[in-house]
């Protein structure tokens, strides 16, 4: 039976995967759960897999767990969250944490010497990728962009790779000029044509800053230059992204859109378990079409290849940024249109500029940078 950890348990992947574990309980067992704050998330998952430890790394919420769980599970700070995950993760680690501190999950993970990294938060190899990606041998990517290319490239070599093609769904406001793009709301913005998605990721979407995350985090994965990743929008999500072989050839990998299929194929890697759920049928579907992706209307692919060309601390203050940003989108401060002059504008900063030797150092530039940001964008100033 594999021993499953599930980080970022109160959240979309976090729960989509407790589902899918319930659902095998034979093949499984829930050893770990972490949430930030969210506990009463959590309170069904605790009485059905009575988990090993539990952690909560808000400081409030943490006593609240402590009397609510603490007679029965061990109830883990993040510190001790952190050194929980050297000595003792589970077999798998599935990190659906949200944001670039989902890193430090990662990387206390792969310290473990066995444990395998499923790995959903992309922000931890923006991040964080020049320390990760040494370790790449144990991370099984959950993005299903990056989970279909891993399927592709099952028996194949890597230096046969061509092209990567990652596809985006071209979010909601694909098609649209920048004229139209001045009036759009948090609400219009939210509103995802097909998946299903927490906030930050899902605004990230209509930006197509989520693929120019993606696209630095198939870089780590599976260490093709960037010349080599390229982006097709897809509006029907059926093909998930393709590998071009250097003798022409190319392999996708299909299937509807539900992020439980890439969550469960990391689950059961090398194998494939069988999943009960509606087959994708293509006589159905009709019609599968492909387009370039408007740069000069949506330039965050731009920002991702210009920030990876220059490396040290460029991706990383890329990722905060949009974070911060995408906050002060949702909060009113900015217009959606803004939400790109302020990327811009970070990758113009010296703070970008800087090539930290160690993630420690990277944080702490991160982290001042945040707060600057900030500042000249009227949000609160807080520790995190
Ligand atoms: N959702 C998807 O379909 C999807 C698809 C592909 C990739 N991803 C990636 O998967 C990751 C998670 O996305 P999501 O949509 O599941 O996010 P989400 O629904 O917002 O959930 C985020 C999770 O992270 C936890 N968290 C937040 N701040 C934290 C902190 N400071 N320290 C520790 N944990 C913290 C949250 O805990 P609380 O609830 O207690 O705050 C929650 O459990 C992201 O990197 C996203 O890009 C998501």
């Amino acid at each position: 039976m594999r021993r499953v950890s599930v980080l970022g348990a109160s959240g979309s992947i976090g729960q989509q995967t407790l589902s899918l574990l319930a659902a095998y309980p034979g093949r499984y067992r829930v050893v770990g759960l972490s949430v930030h704050r969210r506990i009463e998330a959590l309170s069904e998952w605790v009485s059905l897999f009575s988990p090993e430890w539990v952690a909560v790394t808000d400081a409030e919420a943490l006593s609240e767990a402590r009397s609510r769980w603490g007679q029965r599970v061990m109830v883990l700070s993040e510190k001790e969250f952190y050194s929980h995950l050297e000595s003792d993760p589970g077999d798998i680690v599935v990190n659906g944490i949200v944001g670039s501190v989902g890193f430090w999950a990662s990387w206390h993970t792969l310290q473990h010497p066995t444990a395998v990294l499923a790995l959903a938060n992309k922000e931890s190899l923006v991040f964080g990728g020049k320390w990760l990606a040494p370790l790449r041998e144990r991370i099984l990517p959950v993005d299903s962009e990056h989970s279909a290319v891993f399927q592709c490239l099952q028996g194949e070599n890597t230096e046969s790779i061509e092209k990567l093609i990652l596809t985006a769904s071209g979010g909601p406001f694909r098609g649209k000029k920048t004229e139209d793009l001045r009036l759009i709301t948090p609400e219009q913005a939210l509103r995802h044509p097909v998946w299903k998605m927490g906030s930050r990721i899902t605004i990230d979407s209509s930006t197509l800053m989520n693929k120019a995350l993606e696209l630095i985090e198939a870089y780590w994965l599976f260490a093709v230059p960037q010349e080599k990743i390229e982006v097709w929008i897809h509006p029907e999500c059926i093909i998930h992204s393709l590998v071009l072989f250097h003798d022409g050839s190319m392999k996708a990998q299909l299937s509807l859109p539900d992020m439980r299929l890439p969550i469960l194929y990391a689950l059961s890697y090398p194998s494939r378990v069988s999943f009960r759920q509606e087959r994708c049928k293509l006589p159905e579907v009709g019609g599968l079409h492909f387009e370039s992706v408007d740069e000069s209307t949506f330039p965050s692919l731009r920002f991702a290849r210009e920030a990876l060309q220059r490396g040290g601390s460029a991706p990383a203050l890329l990722n905060a940024a949009d974070e911060v940003i995408v906050e002060a989108f949702l909060k009113g401060q900015i217009s959606f249109l803004e939400i790109f002059d302020w990327l811009e504008w970070t990758l113009s900063q010296p703070e970008a500029f800087l090539d930290p030797e160690n993630p420690v150092l990277l944080a702490e530039v991160e982290k001042e940078f945040r707060q600057k940001l900030r500042v000249h964008l009227r949000l609160s100033v807080h520790a995190g």
